[in-house]
């Protein structure tokens, strides 16, 4: 097993291969602007570290990692437009800096090229990870639509929010591990169990990037502060201070959630105080841990060694206390 930096590296060195200017360069574009933002590149590290985990050359989990990386770097481009995002890794959104059109092709066209990565795979691996990338594309575009449904809803439950989350992002970090574990042959038992971890950890990153939606530093969160607030998002945080509220704190936070004014700060510090005298922000942290910890349990039952489950666990840790 390699430390965390060299793989990033060597992912890094890999996407600058798939970087070739094409025409029309405004579909192009575009895509090697969002693609070369930047990000933690979270997904891909974990798919080459699973790849390892279970034996294998990570280098032969390259293109995996890729496909997940430009499928996430899609999935950000629709979820600005739907969001109605003004920046994304500390710049200006592909359809603020193009327009919408733009976000939607270019965003359909990087579907396509995530799939296309396949194809560097034997059939029987292509098709198992062609197999395991529809089925999670389509319950990320599931999660994404309870998502933007719920925004009008006054109704969801703490178990409709966990399903969503569960969809929109945890999903893709389980099959980002099973990719590598598939790409390493794996047996199915331990491609399974690779999976429930990531899925695990999924969620409790989620409840973390709702978190630092609110209480994350502007300076270096790299979207914008209070936009899950001025969207009306049913995250944790919100669904926490409406349980823990009297009756009064609660008419008032359902009222802010149903209004949407021109300008939003003050409605995004009230609602943050709320988060916090409520104890829902409280709540929340312990969540991810409770999430993190879940992830941590299913090593118990899996067959690596010591020192990969502490990287594992090193990796989970480290996702718990990040602040970007
Ligand atoms: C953002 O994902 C979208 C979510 C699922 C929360 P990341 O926080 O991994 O975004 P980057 O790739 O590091 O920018
Ligand atoms: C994003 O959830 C999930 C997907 C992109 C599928 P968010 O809407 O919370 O992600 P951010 O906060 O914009 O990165
Ligand atoms: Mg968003
Ligand atoms: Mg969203
Ligand atoms: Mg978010």
């Amino acid at each position: 097993m390699q430390n965390i930096q060299s793989y990033h590296e060597a992912f890094i060195k890999h996407l600058d291969t798939f970087i070739e200017p094409k025409k029309p360069n405004t579909l192009y574009d575009p895509i090697y602007y969002i693609i070369q933002l930047g990000g933690k590149r979270l997904r891909p590290i974990l798919t080459l570290m699973a790849a390892e985990i279970f034996d294998c050359d990570y280098n032969k989990a390259l293109n995996a990692a890729l496909s997940i990386e430009v499928f996430h770097n899609f999935s950000l481009v629709h979820d600005d437009i739907m969001d109605d995002a003004p920046l994304r890794r500390g710049k200006v959104t592909v359809h603020e800096k193009w327009d919408i059109n733009t976000g939607i092709l270019s965003g359909d066209a990087m579907l396509i090229l995530a799939y296309q990565l396949f194809e560097n795979y034997e059939p029987k691996t292509f098709q198992a990870l062609a197999k395991l990338f529809s089925k999670t594309a389509l319950e990320v575009c599931e999660g994404q639509q309870y998502d933007i449904d719920f925004e009008t809803r006054d109704d969801v439950t703490i178990s409709e929010y966990l399903k969503m989350i569960e969809y929109k992002t945890a999903v893709l970090v389980g099959a980002a591990m099973k990719m590598g574990a598939i790409v390493a042959e794996a047996s199915e038992e331990c491609q399974n169990a690779i999976y429930a971890f990531g899925k695990n950890l999924g969620i409790a990153f989620q409840l973390q990037d709702d978190y630092l939606d609110a209480f994350g530093d502007p300076k270096t969160f790299g979207k914008q502060v209070g936009g899950d607030i001025i969207e009306n998002k049913k995250t944790y945080l919100y669904l926490k201070a409406l349980e823990f509220s009297n009756s009064n704190d609660k008419k008032q936070l359902e009222h802010l959630y149903s209004i949407n004014p021109s300008d939003s700060t003050e409605k995004i510090d009230t609602v943050k105080q709320f988060f916090i005298s409520s104890g829902a922000s409280d709540a929340t942290k312990k969540e991810i841990e409770n999430y993190t910890k879940k992830a941590f349990s299913v090593l118990d039952h899996i067959n690596i060694s010591e020192a990969n489950k502490n990287a594992l666990r090193t990796f989970g840790n480290d996702l718990m206390t990040r602040n970007v």
